[in-house]
């Protein structure tokens, strides 16, 4: 009854857990990185330098119209104008034909987003902005993936460490610049007044993060309304902020740790959907990158296009805790308090993908029978909702 799984994030890897600590510049090279207070804070002042160097009197931000409402919140901070485009149907990518025809020379910035961990498209759309002068912004808030994958492709590149993401250390961001030049146009926030709470104020922090992320009482931060844990809020940013001195001091292990955790639970899962072979359930890691190894994801993502079907999948894995969410419940015109900014807007590829989304976790507390519940509960919705490819399932429906 009180099992219940975190839908995304890794524990704090508490440094003394873990042997090596290398330097941080080293980690991110030829990329140079600089550190904020969230990655809101890290994409606010890049676009900022976006802004300083295309100069325009009304600068716009090209945004895909489903995502984190955060990134409103940066371009708004950074003075631009937000331009959102559509999704392509039934994918987390912006369309590029809706890309090509929002791109006018007031455009400071194409922002990408690697949602869930599957990667943008960033090679097509440098190609369409190329010799525009405009920056490419590639938002890894929610992958964190190794230099050596080759998913490194943005002008800067920006990354989340808060909470429910590949690395967490509760809150903090950072930009990595492709070159110096690039680095050297990033406004940073004065260095934080001394409120170093020390390391052991910040491993009891992070030692009560772990516990109540746990699969055994992650219902009690999830329970606390004033937590909001899950839910989609639009805040806006009211400064830049710097990164705690401290924290950064955890951030190499905390990054070691996670490029060195396995993917085995999104084969599992992948391998899931594939035995079952019903094309109501669209595997999407499996369609965006059908040849290349899918980079570490922050959450599986799968469209469920019947409504029906998609809520009685929710029920099963709710009743087993397995940690399934349906992510952003609106495409950003739908986000409350965004309404009126986005007022008229229409981005029905995005509602569409709002309505059918639902992600399962694969973060290390996923065991193999959690993996073998998730199973059952595809197996039990495809037949109990009429199969229409009867393929005949391979799927053991034992509980
Ligand atoms: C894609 C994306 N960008 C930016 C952010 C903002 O991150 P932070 O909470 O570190 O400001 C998030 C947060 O979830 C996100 O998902």
């Amino acid at each position: 009854m009180f099992y219940q799984l975190p839908p995304a994030g890794e524990p704090v890897t508490i440094p003394g857990d873990f042997p090596v600590s290398p330097d941080l510049g080293e980690l991110f090279s030829p990329y140079v990185p600089s550190f904020y207070g969230s990655a809101t804070s890290a994409l606010a002042a890049t676009l900022i330098a976006a802004i300083a160097r295309v100069r325009t009197p009304s600068p716009e931000v090209l945004l895909p119209a489903y995502g984190c409402p955060a990134l409103v919140s940066a371009v708004l901070f950074a003075g631009a104008c937000p331009r959102l485009v559509d999704l392509e149907r039934d994918r987390p990518w912006m369309d590029l034909n809706g890309l090509r025809s929002a791109l006018n020379p007031n455009t400071v910035a194409v922002v990408g987003v690697d949602l869930f961990g599957i990667p943008e498209r960033y090679r097509m759309i440098r190609e369409i902005i190329s010799g525009t002068g405009i920056v490419l912004v590639q938002d890894s808030a929610q992958a964190l993936a190794r230099p050596m994958d080759a998913h490194w492709l943005g002008d800067y590149i920006i990354f989340s460490f808060g909470r429910g993401k590949p690395v967490s250390l509760l809150h903090g961001g950072a930009v990595l610049a492709r070159d110096d030049v690039l680095a050297r146009a990033l406004p940073m926030p004065p260095v934080q007044a001394p409120v170093r709470r020390g390391q052991s104020g910040i491993a009891w922090r992070a030692r009560l993060y772990n516990l109540l992320s746990s699969a055994w009482l992650y219902w009690l931060p999830a329970g606390l309304p004033f937590l909001g844990l899950g839910a989609t809020h639009y805040r806006p940013l009211v400064l830049i902020e710097a990164a705690d001195p401290l924290l950064l001091e955890w951030l190499p292990a905390n990054i070691q740790a996670h490029w060195r955790r396995g993917d085995d639970r999104q084969r599992s899962i992948h391998r899931i959907l594939e035995e079952l072979a019903d094309n109501r359930f669209v595997d999407l890691p499996g369609v965006c990158a059908p040849d290349a190894a899918v980079p570490r994801l922050l959450r599986y993502p799968i469209l469920v296009s019947d409504p029906e079907v998609r809520q009685r999948l929710f029920d099963c894995l709710g009743r087993c805790g397995l940690g399934a969410s349906a992510m952003y419940p609106s495409s950003l015109p739908g986000v409350p308090g965004l309404e009126r900014l986005f007022g008229g807007v229409s981005c029905a590829q995005a509602d569409s993908f709002s309505r059918q989304i639902v992600t399962l976790p694969v973060h290390s507390r996923v065991r193999a029978r959690d993996i073998q519940r998730m199973r059952t509960c595809f197996a039990r919705t495809s037949s109990s909702t009429g199969n229409p490819d009867q393929r005949g399932s391979r799927v053991n429906t034992a509980s």
